[in-house]
């Protein structure tokens, strides 16, 4: 398992311990970062205790447990539930995953929960992904063509459509990018697993008409370079994805096109 370092605040507080749910026989203990930045405070860790019995078996459920019953300031992002939206995104154990899908029994003894590392933090568990999202909007993530659009839909044979497996299940949850170090250090030139894998995904895309413009916009000693097969990013993709392939392809097809 990847263990990671945490947000860029350093010093962390001790924080408020919260009382037990009475009369519970089966408790998990959960140790949450709280930061608020419009507060004059240092980020702090809290304590609450979840009684499994009552609660669902996702660490989602546990956060959903707390913020319900516990602590209604608890803030953090989720939507469908399901590892669909990527919006759970969070670092659990040391582990960058979604929590949706993160079943609490994964975890020995006391969970600790952080959001995202190396991003800024807008409160609790919810990181600024703005500069994710511009990365992402930079490689054009939509199918380009110069030819005429067909009179119905731009076709595709099942072996073309197969080359993309592997790529477009990526729901942007930012699991990868944030988890490495390459882009923990240059997030403002390199752009990071996840948007180099929708790179590719477009590049591959056999309907695609723009691959040498694509090809060409990758091509810069930082935007694409910096990945030094680490391989990070592999290791927590929570939908089993390998982003780092994904460069590779890129950068074989940089070579091939010099010789
Ligand atoms: S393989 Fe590349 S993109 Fe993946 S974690 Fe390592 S440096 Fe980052
Ligand atoms: S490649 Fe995996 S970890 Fe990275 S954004 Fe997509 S789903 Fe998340
Ligand atoms: S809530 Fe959508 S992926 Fe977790």
């Amino acid at each position: 398992m990847v263990q990671l370092t945490l947000p860029r605040n350093s010093r962390i507080s001790k924080g408020k311990t919260w009382p037990k749910p009475e009369g519970a026989a089966n408790l998990r203990e959960f140790r949450v970062y709280r930061f608020d930045p419009d507060q004059d405070e240092n980020p702090r860790w809290d304590t609450y205790f979840v009684d499994l019995d009552e609660c669902g078996p996702m660490v989602l459920d546990a956060l959903n447990y707390i913020k319900n019953r516990i602590d209604s300031t608890l803030t953090y992002r989720r939507s469908c539930r399901e590892g669909i939206c990527g919006s759970c995104a969070m670092n659990i154990g040391g582990r960058n995953t979604i929590a949706c899908t993160a079943g609490i029994d994964e975890f020995k003894g006391r969970v600790t929960i952080a959001p995202l590392p190396h991003q800024a933090v807008i409160k609790d568990l919810v990181p600024d992904l703005t500069n994710f999202y511009a990365q992402l909007a930079h490689i054009k993530p939509f199918l380009q063509t110069v030819t005429p659009a067909p009179e119905r839909e731009w076709r595709q044979s099942q072996e073309d459509r197969a080359e993309l497996d592997g790529l477009y299940e990526c729901i942007l949850c930012a699991c990868c990018s944030t988890a490495c170090p390459s882009y923990w250090w240059n997030s403002d030139k390199y752009l990071g697993p996840a948007a180099l894998l929708h790179a590719y995904r477009w590049i591959a895309d056999s309907r695609d008409e723009m691959t040498g413009e694509r090809l060409d916009a990758l091509e810069d000693p930082f935007k694409l370079y910096r990945c030094h097969t680490i391989m990070n990013c592999a290791q927590v993709c929570p939908k089993g994805l390998n982003p780092a392939k994904a460069i590779g392809k890129i950068k074989e097809l940089l070579v091939e096109r010099e010789v």
